[in-house]
Order: C-alpha cells, then structure tokens, then sequence
C-alpha cells in the first residue's frame, strides 16, 4: 500500500465549472451556439476521456458534430502504442489546417497520451502552428481552463508537465452508448513492459475508490445500461494503492449484487497479476460475462522476460487451463506482437503453438514498433521488415482458421444475447463472450436479453435467429 494517489479537490473542479459557465457567457454574447468535434484514437481508455471532454464541451456550451468542418473547436484525442497510430494524428493534424483556413475562428487541441512525450510537443510548438492547445492526460480535467486561455488570451497554451497522475470525479461525461458504459476503475500503469509507452504517459497506478464506482455503476444500470465494461491497464491489480482492503475480484462481486439484469465485463487482465480467485468470482455470478482478454504478448519464456512482464509460457498457460476448467464456455482472446528485437524463427514458432494450444477466439496481432524512451528501442533488432512480415502473415492466417473453427463450432447453439442496435436490415447483438451476432427482428427488443440459436458464422462474426421460447 502506498496511498499516494491524488484526488483533485472539490475546490479545484469547481473552479472549472466557473470555467464552463464563463466560456458559456463569451458564446452567449455574441448569440451563437458554438460547435465542436471530438476525434478519438486509441484504447478504451480514451474512448472513455473522450466522453469526459465532450462533457466539459457540452457543459461550456457547445453543440458536438461529427466533423471537423465548420467546428469551432476540434480535439484531437491522440495514442501514442506504435508509430503507425502517431503518424496518423501528425497527417490528420495536418489536414486540418485547411479546414481552419476556411473557417479562421477554428480552435484545434491535442490531447490524449501523443500529448506526454516531449518529443511529439517540441514538434508541435516547431512544426504544427495551427494548433493552439496542447494538454497531456494529466490535465484532461482543466480542459475547461485550457479552454477558455485559448479564447480569451489569443496566444497558445501548452498543458504538458509530467506528473505522477491524480484521480479527479465527477467530471462533466457525456456518454456515447446509454446501453453500454465504460467506467474506468483505475488510470495509468506500473509495470513498463520494456516495449511499452502506456506507463511513461499515463502515469502511475491510481486506484478509484469502489463506493464511487459503485455508485456510478448503481446510476448506470438506473438509467438502463445494460453492459458495464470496467476499464484500466491491468485491472487486476486494483486497489493495491488504497487501503480499502477491496481487490478487483472483490469489486467485481460487490457489483454483481447490484440489483438489475445487466452484464460486466472488464479489460485488461494482466496475465501475471490474474488470479484463481478472480476466476472463481467470474464463474460465481451470471452477471460477470465468462469472457477474458489476457494478453500473453509471446509465446516464449526468453522474450517474455525480455518484455519484462513477469510470467513464462508455463504460468500463463497454467492460468488460462485453471480459468478454462471453472469457466468451461469462456471466451478468450488476447494482444501478440511479432519481431520483439531478438525474437528468433524457433520463438516465433513457440508464439504460434501457444496459440494452437489455447484457441483463442480472436487475437490482436501487431508488428513490435520502437516507442522512444522504452528500453526496448535500444534493443539490438535484426530481424528485417520483411521477415517481421511474414511472421505476422503466418500468425494471422493460423489464428483466422482457429477463429473459423471455433466460429462454426457455435452453429446450432444457443446463447443468451443482449439485442444492441441495427445494422442496414438486421439487429445486432452481443453473445455473453462478446461475440457480434446479426438476426432479424424488431427493433423493440433492442436493450433486453434474448435467447439467439447460432445459424451461420464468418471469421469475425456470427448470424443466428431469435428462439422462440
Ligand atoms: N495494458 C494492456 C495493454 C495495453 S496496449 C496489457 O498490458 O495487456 C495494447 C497492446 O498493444 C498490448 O497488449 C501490446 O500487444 C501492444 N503494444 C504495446 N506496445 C507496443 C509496441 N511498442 N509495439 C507493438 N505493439 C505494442
Ligand atoms: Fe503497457 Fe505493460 Fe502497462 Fe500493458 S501492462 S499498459 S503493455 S506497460
Ligand atoms: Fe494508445 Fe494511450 Fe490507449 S497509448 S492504446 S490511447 S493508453
């Protein structure tokens, strides 16, 4: 326990909320409702900031649009995982100078976790003069200040100090879905995974208390939420920075007994901290959907260790066959990145048989891109592009025909499924472990539970008729 985790005072998000209701009065003056659009990159976790900012935006006043034309404020939400997902905020960041050029009042942010490494906001201040914020993930909660030095002060305003991180609640949110939530149990990560940027940019673990998540639960599932995906980089280690005496297999029972028929998910599980206990509390309640996502990231215990995550082959796999045994239907899928520098063709070859061996029913695959900063860049890596290729080809198309089996392995079945929404002619519907199901009926039924018998299936989905009961 180290009970360091900062909680922004009530004095503070107050002060914001002053914020909020002055930019309301700047718009109001000149008799314009303001508009804005919020673009997001990236995880969960910023699907979830994002909600927060287009709160701050909506409580300030603004309509929220799906474009960046004629927007009077823009933000981009950024992530920072791989070079590829950077080099498409610093294009996208580009194009917009063309819209703000039609429309000069334009206001253009960068946030999200792009916004915690100095090297991308040195090129910001040099290269990308049309973007008048900058604010790191630190400072999301004074979007609103931020906000209004832009519009009152005319100059630039940088929000980028590093920091361990805070916890700040009750921000203005602004939900997406109202039958599906996210709610973020926990910010940032302790383990620096030697390839990964997530730790330097969100700083440390910081657990939130569980009568706060409770009680935003209680309020969702009031309200109608139907499906409560509980959020954090490894959510298995929740609540080791309180004193509550709470751990997350303790949470997740405690909500559980909320009154109501809803679901729980959660994600991520970090395979080292996943324990019996929090199988066991899965398998214990039909609220607690029987789906899993473990990333093992290698299936060999010398580049396990080289990522610094703190389990072998052997330990994963023992997890996975116990949570497998309590839970005979789970659902599992994980994160695997190829070419980690050094990676050999035989602990390629060893990446590939744990996948034969586990059957995931899907994978997110990636190439191992070098983050500046992380040990990992300055690794020694050569391995060419093109072999990192084909290791990658091959990886895919082992777990697509996996997918496949297990996907036609469904036909005839029956699950419980929650009806979601409408895609062209069909309802879709989401089955326990989380797989996409299209069937025809009335829209009526959309946000209950139905019993869908599986008729036909895809690599990546799955189609099936409403049983009758
Ligand atoms: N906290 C989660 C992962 C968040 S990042 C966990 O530990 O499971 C999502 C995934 O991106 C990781 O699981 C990893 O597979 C991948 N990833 C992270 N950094 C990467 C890098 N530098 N190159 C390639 N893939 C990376
Ligand atoms: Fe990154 Fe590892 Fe933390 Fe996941 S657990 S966010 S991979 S450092
Ligand atoms: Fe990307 Fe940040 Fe999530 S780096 S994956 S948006 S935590």
């Amino acid at each position: 326990m180290n009970n360091q985790t900062t909680v922004i005072s009530q004095d503070k998000l107050d002060a914001q909320l002053a914020y909020c209701n002055k930019i309301n009065d700047l718009w109001r003056s000149r008799g314009i409702t303001p508009t804005a659009y919020v673009e997001t990159y990236g995880c969960q976790q910023n699907e979830a900031d994002s909600e927060k900012l287009r709160g701050i935006l909506c409580e300030s006043g603004y309509a929220i649009t799906d474009t960046a034309e004629n927007a009077d404020v823009v933000v981009m939400n950024t992530c920072a995982i791989r070079e590829h997902a950077e080099q498409r905020v610093f294009g996208n960041l580009g194009a917009l100078t063309h819209t703000k050029r039609r429309h000069p009042g334009q206001k253009i942010f960068l946030c999200g976790c792009m916004a915690g490494q100095t090297v991308v906001t040195d090129r910001i201040k040099k290269s990308y003069p049309h973007v008048d914020g900058v604010f790191s993930t630190h400072h999301l909660w004074q979007f609103a200040e931020i906000l209004y030095r832009v519009l009152t002060a005319g100059k630039r305003v940088f929000y980028i100090e590093d920091e361990p991180g805070s916890i700040a609640e009750g921000l203005p949110q602004m939900r997406d879905h109202t039958l599906k939530a996210w709610v973020s149990i926990m910010y940032g990560c302790n383990n620096f995974c030697t390839y990964c940027i997530v730790p330097y940019v969100r700083g440390r673990e910081r657990s939130r208390k569980s009568g706060d998540i409770l009680a935003e639960c209680r309020q969702l599932i009031e309200n109608g939420t139907r499906e409560i995906t509980l959020l954090g980089q490894n959510v298995n280690s929740y609540g080791k920075d309180l004193d509550e005496g709470v751990d997350f297999a303790d949470l997740l029972l405690k909500i559980a007994e909320i009154p109501g028929d809803f679901l729980i998910r959660f994600m991520t599980s970090h395979p080292r901290d996943a324990s019996q206990k929090l199988f066991d509390a899965m398998a214990s309640s039909p609220k607690i959907a029987k789906q899993l996502h473990l990333p093992f990231q290698s299936g060999s215990s010398r580049v396990l260790k080289a990522m610094n995550r703190h389990y072998d082959r052997e330990v994963y796999l023992q997890k996975v066959n116990y949570a497998k045994s309590v839970m005979p239907d789970l659902v599992l899928t994980s994160d695997v990145i190829v070419g980690f520098p050094g990676e050999t063709e035989e602990e390629f070859e060893e990446t590939i048989s744990l996948i034969q061996q586990v059957r995931y029913d899907s994978l997110f695959t990636f190439i191992f891109s070098p983050r500046p900063g992380t040990p990992a860049a300055k690794m020694e890596d050569l391995t060419p592009k093109e072999e990192k290729n084909r290791r990658f080809d091959k990886l895919c198309a082992v777990q697509n025909t996996i997918s496949e089996e297990i996907h036609s392995g469904y036909i005839g079945k029956t699950f419980r499924c929650l009806i979601d929404g409408t895609d062209k002619d069909f309802l879709t519907a989401r089955t326990e472990g989380g797989r996409l199901v299209r069937l025809q009926g009335d829209k009526a039924l959309i946000g209950t539970f139905q019993p869908v018998t599986i008729t036909g299936s895809t690599t990546w989905s799955l189609t099936g008729t409403l049983n009758k009961e």
